[in-house]
């Protein structure tokens, strides 16, 4: 059974006194659900997301982390760093982190291994760009972002794996990837994991979408037999779109 996930980014947003008033909100009108639900706020306020929600089922994501252990790396967060604050999961590989700070396949690799290492959780993004769908190149870029980032992995390194499919021209933009496109690029996942791994790794990895999901797509994308949950920016800073996302699923 894969896990059914709803995650917010809150990616640079939120200054301590509205990530408190955020929490309390989404605690407080978190559904009845079996799937998981996470959030990311900065890494300013992670520790004190982390005592807020103590006794939500909500849990508490970081945005990005360091590979090296620790060091002369001013203003970089390590792996061991979150783990003693009580935070367990990581994404790693946002196209922001990508295209803004120079992150590399190669980097990002790097990165997954390290928190793995540290028995971690890792949220893994990736997702083509508009170029890349126009010359339907879509499906090369992805599964060469798959095999870079994750291929090297032990099959047993998988169950810590999630996976966040997010198409570049969707995020941020107001326009979504349709449900077939993400079911189409889903199911490519899928197939591309098992020739390289095992069809059980390609059906016990969860794959989210992530790209201006909203509460009036939300479930017509979650409907899709491969969509296992979404990743979601904007909408995960109002209470009350999120849980209505968090119902969609
Ligand atoms: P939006 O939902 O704002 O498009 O952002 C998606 C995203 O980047 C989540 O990581």
């Amino acid at each position: 059974m894969r896990s059914k996930i709803v995650a917010g980014n809150w990616k640079m947003n939120k200054n301590q006194e509205e990530t408190e008033a955020l929490l309390a909100e989404l605690s407080a009108k978190l559904p009845d659900t079996a799937a998981e639900v996470m959030v990311a706020p900065t890494f300013v306020n992670l520790a004190s997301a982390v005592r807020d929600l103590e006794s939500s089922t909500i849990q508490v994501i970081a945005q990005n982390m360091h590979f090296a252990e620790s060091g002369a790396f001013t203003g970089e967060i390590s792996a061991d760093m979150l783990l003693s604050i009580g935070v367990q999961t990581v994404i790693i590989g946002h196209s922001e982190r990508r295209a803004y700070f120079g992150e590399t396949d190669e980097i990002l690799a790097k990165k997954v291994k390290a928190a793995l290492a540290k028995n971690m959780r890792v949220m893994f993004c990736f997702g083509e760009e508009l170029e890349d769908r126009k010359s339907d190149n879509h499906f090369n870029v992805v599964a060469g972002q798959l095999k870079n980032g994750l291929f090297d992995l032990e099959a047993e390194a998988w169950k810590n794996i999630v996976l966040a499919y997010e198409p570049v021209w969707a995020i941020g933009t107001g326009e979504t990837a349709s449900p077939e496109q993400a079911q189409e690029m889903h199911a490519f996942i899928r197939k591309t994991i098992t020739e390289a791994f095992d069809a059980n790794i390609a059906n016990t990895v969860s794959i989210l979408y992530g790209g201006s999901v909203k509460p009036s797509n939300a479930v017509e994308i979650f409907s899709k037999p491969d969509v296992d949950g979404g990743l979601i920016g904007g909408a995960s800073l109002v209470a009350d779109d999120f849980m209505a996302i968090v119902k969609a699923i």
